[in-house]
């Protein structure tokens, strides 16, 4: 007889994101025409960058003839793009990465989910709290936690707070970790670590023979010239460090669908005896084994956002969703809501006052607004509310002005 794997009736029934498009599309058949903002889910709106488009439109072309045509990309994704990345994203801030050391893929959340299976089961996971559910999830299904503990956390996990009096950046665990979970700028808060918590957090993996996972997707909405785009950027870190970006936030890629994450060659883990392993063979083993690669017009496009015309098509994206932020962030300090990101990021991570599922549906019946809420983060962000500036300025203003009609 067929059995299910028995981790799944652990998890919570719905992710995040589908439970809150559930909600709106239960709101939507009960209220038929209601004009509907969506500041939930970070997806963006805004039309792909033009070198984009036309990158796309050439390999495109490319693939129609027979003379140009191309089957089967490389494993790890196309020499082209994995130079581009090295050479912008790393080397041009002093990370010294090569294209060998990069793995293109379909996205930073498959990514982050994957990542897990080359480590041991038993291995001993920290995640912050709030946290992106797709690495506690990932790691559930995996078996590496026990039950729920009926507070929306797991037994096993190592949870690290974040709160307000440490900025939203977690302390070193207080107890044996062996993989740490870390996101910068940082999703659900916004908040950004300095080059100092860095440095503690590599110290900690070089003396404890620790890994950190450092998710870099909201790398591109860095403005502040002091905090570090990459791990990478800390000494020492290519040894404990896998990072991972997206090109999704940074060149408008939710649906174009392309990504990478860098495994230095020195990264290591370690076997059962205590002898260190390279972390690099196991993924390229795992990636040839289950991934068949990402599009080669796609793969074009991402070459074409790295361009020096994409460079700047895809800050002056960013910087419009920024704009958007701002105003959230100073229009909800206006209302005496405390809030933090914005500044380095497209969230608005504010604390609203009451129970963030309360108050989600009260901002989408009253206002008809879509947020996100804390909870869904997990317990640290329970009372907190996540906005998304990823859409038009009109929209972010009309949202604003129905916000500050039912608050
Ligand atoms: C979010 O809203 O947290 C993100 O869009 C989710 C994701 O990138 O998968």
């Amino acid at each position: 007889m067929i059995r299910v794997n028995p981790n799944y009736s652990k998890i919570q029934a719905n992710y995040l994101f589908a439970e809150i498009a559930s909600r709106v599309k239960a709101y939507q058949a009960e209220n038929p025409g209601a004009d509907v903002i969506r500041l939930g889910i970070g997806d963006v709106t805004r039309a792909l960058p033009a070198a984009c488009v036309e990158a796309l439109e050439k390999a495109s072309r490319e693939m129609g003839s027979d003379a140009t045509f191309r089957g089967y990309g490389p494993d790890y994704g196309y020499a082209f793009l994995r130079e581009a990345i090295a050479r912008v994203d790393f080397q041009s801030r002093g990370c010294d990465i090569s294209p060998d050391e990069i793995f293109v893929s379909d996205g930073a959340k498959c990514d982050t989910g994957n990542f897990q299976e080359i480590f041991d089961g038993a291995a001993r996971v920290a995640v912050p709290d709030p946290v992106y559910p797709v690495y506690v999830d990932s790691n559930v299904m995996a078996g590496r936690t026990g039950a729920p503990t009926g507070d929306g956390r797991y037994a096993g996990l190592v949870y690290l707070d974040c709160n307000a009096e440490n900025g939203f950046v977690p302390d070193l665990p207080s107890e044996p970790v062996d993989v740490a979970y870390l996101c910068f700028p940082n999703n659900p808060t916004g908040a950004v670590a300095s080059r100092e918590r860095l440095a503690a957090w590599v110290d900690w993996a070089r003396a404890t023979g620790a890994l950190i996972l450092f998710d870099a997707a909201y790398e591109a909405f860095i403005r502040d010239p002091d905090v570090p785009h990459s791990i990478y950027e800390i000494p020492g870190a290519k040894e404990v460090a896998v990072e991972f970006r997206s090109f999704s936030k940074t060149a408008g890629f939710t649906g174009t669908r392309c990504g990478y994450c860098v495994v230095p060659a020195e990264c290591r883990a370690f076997d059962a005896s205590g002898a260190p392993v390279p972390l690099q063979p196991l993924w390229k083993r795992r990636q040839s084994t289950k991934f068949n690669g990402v599009s080669y017009p796609v793969q074009r496009a991402a070459e074409a956002a790295l361009s020096p015309e994409g460079r700047a098509q895809c800050r002056a994206l960013v910087d419009g969703y920024l704009a958007n932020a701002a105003l959230v962030a100073s229009r909800l300090e206006a209302k005496g809501f405390r809030c933090t990101g914005a500044r380095n990021s497209p969230y608005v991570w504010f604390d609203c006052g009451a129970d963030s599922w309360s108050f989600f549906d009260k901002l989408l019946r009253e206002a008809q607004v879509v947020t996100t809420p804390g909870a869904g983060f997990g317990r640290g962000g329970a009372g907190f509310i996540r906005i998304s500036a990823f859409n038009s300025r009109e929209n972010v203003e009309r949202a604003l002005d129905r916000i500050d009609r039912v608050l």
